[in-house]
């Protein structure tokens, strides 16, 4: 979906308090947002807008509250006004750190991790995500980089750019976890809305460790229901050969690309030296700087 930013709103749950209108405000202000009081509406009326107060109907709506951030879009309503209200099974795009929160408790009980090993990742590297999505990656990556590491998420769709960002700097965890350092890797990870077909040429040579991408698939594998509302908002576009070498530039060590298994984009894209994922179903291609 091609999003237009003038039509995309940010509001507050139905009744906010000043400081957390004040918080939707500047949301908005800062993406280049419609910010659009909530004045008890219903989600459905935000969206179509009130001609009569010179209100455009949009085509996303971005909640925000102290705890979480969550788009809509206009065909989203059937859920009614319920966090996580569902349209034929497709919620709205929100940040949630279970996929993340797995993989970094099998990697504390000393399990592995393909993509972590695929970069060849240790504390202390730096690391350019230039897909960051839902962020679980970038996540993960920013968990076995630790402090004396850095992570820093590229995304192009502004929705889920602010989505991810807002939804990082609000999460919080339950009192009960067990798991104190996801929430320190989550603050450490730096999501930018960039697009890396710009980003990356702007970059010094070698001025991260690795550089990772995981493009949308061009066809996608029958995946999670959480994964569909990204769909909706992310960028489609595939990886370029030039935008592969810029990356080979930026990399003091490695560039891994993340690919279904039959491996199609590593071809096209020229990446022979692959990873399997401990999931058959993902490869991951690798670019090795010699003697990185
Ligand atoms: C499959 S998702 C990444 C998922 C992510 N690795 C995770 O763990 O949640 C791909 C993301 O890359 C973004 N994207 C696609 N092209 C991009 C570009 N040129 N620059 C930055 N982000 C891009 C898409 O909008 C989408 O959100």
């Amino acid at each position: 979906m091609m999003i237009d930013p003038l039509k995309v709103g940010v509001t507050t749950a139905r009744r906010p308090s000043p400081a957390e209108e004040a918080d939707a405000r500047e949301v908005a202000e800062r993406e280049g947002f419609i910010f659009r009081p909530r004045r008890g509406r219903s989600r459905t009326a935000l969206l179509a807008g009130d001609p009569a107060k010179g209100e455009a109907p949009l085509d996303v709506l971005i909640v925000v509250t102290p705890e979480r951030v969550e788009a809509y879009t206009a065909g989203e309503e059937a859920g009614g006004d319920r966090p996580g209200g569902r349209r034929g099974g497709c919620g709205p795009l929100f940040f949630h750190p279970n996929m993340a929160k797995l993989r970094i408790q099998r990697l504390r009980h000393g399990g592995g991790d393909p993509m972590v090993a695929a970069m060849g990742l240790e504390r202390g590297m730096h690391v350019l995500d230039c897909t960051a999505g839902l962020g679980a990656d970038a996540v993960v990556a920013s968990f076995v980089c630790g402090e004396e590491g850095k992570v820093v998420g590229w995304e192009s769709s502004p929705v889920v750019a602010c989505v991810i960002r807002e939804g990082m700097a609000r999460y919080r965890q339950p009192a009960r976890s067990e798991l104190p350092e996801l929430v320190a890797a989550i603050r450490r990870v730096r999501v930018e809305r960039r697009d890396h077909r710009e980003g990356l040429k702007e970059l010094p040579d070698g001025a991260f460790d690795i550089v990772y991408f995981d493009p949308m698939f061009r066809r996608p594998l029958l995946e999670s229901e959480a994964l569909l509302p990204l769909r909706l908002f992310a960028d489609p576009r595939p990886l370029t050969p030039e935008v592969l070498a810029e990356a080979k530039r930026v990399a003091r060590r490695r560039v891994v690309v993340k690919d279904r298994a039959e491996g199609e984009e590593l071809d096209r894209l020229g990446l022979p030296v692959r990873h399997g994922g401990g999931n058959s179903r993902i490869v991951y291609g690798i670019w090795t700087r010699s003697g990185g």
